[in-house]
């Protein structure tokens, strides 16, 4: 794979800051990150360059997923697609603890690294630890020539194209993008999935750009919304199963920019100490697109909603009347398969926290005390 990157094409382009530009290129991304993966029939994802044979796939008994702050939070997606897909358990870890808890690692588990840069020195590190305990080390990263591709068994490239500001969107939408197809492949060699589920995920897939395109021409709710909660000091985000994965992925983007405080919760712990902190007029932001724990994520809502909390939920357009029953505000997403809404459900996150943090006049590309790449243990 030739990655063509350039000074030009890291530019601004018309657009305020890096991140929105960065944002707006996500379709592009999925598509690069997709395109030469699918066979001609489109039924077949086809991995050419990786070096994991099939008989060493059919071997694997367990999957490590490794990194650091919104790679993990990509891997936590990344962790539920190979559970569903694949029928393989998953330990999804971040790797300043992975590399020290010695992990049980064995040549039969298959440890896959997830980096933007390529560089973190923490997920180095983890990589390093894995290979010499004889796993077979994947990273996913976004730069071929990086110490984490280099040191790898493998590297499945995602083709986002240069990030620049330091919160990251294009690389962790494109990094669900490469573990869908993953988990796709190692169902096709498992023979998890049959052809013809496979080939209709691959449709959903493919699906994804336009779907991110029709949601970033609507964005002036959620602009507004951004505005609205921007005078808050505490906020929550609720959601189960992949839902809550992406609840993480959304509260750590709103603290690194915006430096509002925000948790993420899986909605049915809320009741084991969390719904203290609830009171009047708190902002809870739910996400509710997973239909098959739908109405446990609707109950929860009525619990915080009970205590005085303005709620947000982020569902599909079938479920919004039903639902602004219980909540002040809704934001539809467009449907797909439920393993794949995390690509869909993260761009009004994205968004939020970019206007939140522009309504405060912060940095928005620069945020106070981080760094784009993260060298140093
Ligand atoms: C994302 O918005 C953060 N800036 C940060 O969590 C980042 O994802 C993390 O440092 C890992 O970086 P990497 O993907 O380059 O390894």
């Amino acid at each position: 794979i030739h990655v063509d990157w350039d000074a030009v094409t890291a530019e601004k382009n018309g657009f305020d800051h890096f991140m929105l530009k960065e944002i707006h290129e996500q379709p592009k991304a999925y598509r690069d990150t997709i395109r030469g993966r699918v066979d001609e029939s489109g039924r077949k994802v086809v991995l050419k360059d990786l070096n994991l044979t099939e008989d060493r796939i059919k071997q694997i008994q367990n999957v490590h997923i490794v990194a650091c702050g919104t790679a993990y939070h990509a891997g936590l997606v990344g962790g539920t697609v190979i559970e569903q897909l694949v029928r393989v358990p998953v330990y999804n870890d971040v790797a300043s603890e992975y590399r020290y808890r010695s992990p049980l690692i064995t040549p039969e588990t298959l440890v896959i690294v997830v980096s933007q840069s390529g560089e973190t020195a923490d997920t180095l590190a983890a990589l390093r630890e894995a290979k010499s305990n004889g796993a077979h080390v994947l990273a996913v990263t976004n730069v071929v020539g990086s110490s984490i591709a280099r040191d790898a068994d493998d590297v499945l490239v995602t083709l986002a194209g240069p990030e620049i500001a330091v919160a990251s969107t294009k690389a962790y939408s494109s990094q669900l993008i490469a573990f869908y197809l993953l988990g796709l492949y190692l169902a096709q060699v498992r023979g998890t999935q049959s052809e013809d589920q496979v080939a209709h995920m691959i449709s959903a897939i493919q699906a994804l750009p336009e779907q991110v395109e029709s949601m970033l021409e609507n964005s002036d709710a959620i602009k507004a919304y951004a505005e609205q909660i921007s005078h808050n000091q505490h906020l929550f985000f609720i959601g189960r199963g992949l839902d809550y994965a992406v609840a993480q992925e959304g509260s750590l983007k709103l603290k690194e920019i915006s430096y509002i405080h925000s948790e993420a919760y899986a909605a049915g712990e809320l009741k084991h100490g969390t719904l203290a902190l609830i009171e009047d007029g708190i902002p809870v932001i739910a996400l509710a697109t997973q239909d098959s724990v739908l109405e446990k994520t609707v109950s929860n809502i009525k619990e915080v909603k009970a205590r005085g909390a303005d709620v947000m939920v982020i569902t599909h357009e079938e479920h919004v009347a039903s639902l602004l029953k219980s909540v002040d505000q809704a934001f539809a997403i467009p449907k797909t398969l439920p393993l794949f809404t995390p690509a869909l459900s993260v761009v009004p996150l994205q968004l939020l926290s970019y206007y939140a943090s522009l309504a405060l006049g912060h940095d928005v590309d620069k945020p106070r005390n981080l760094a784009k790449s993260v060298t140093v243990e």
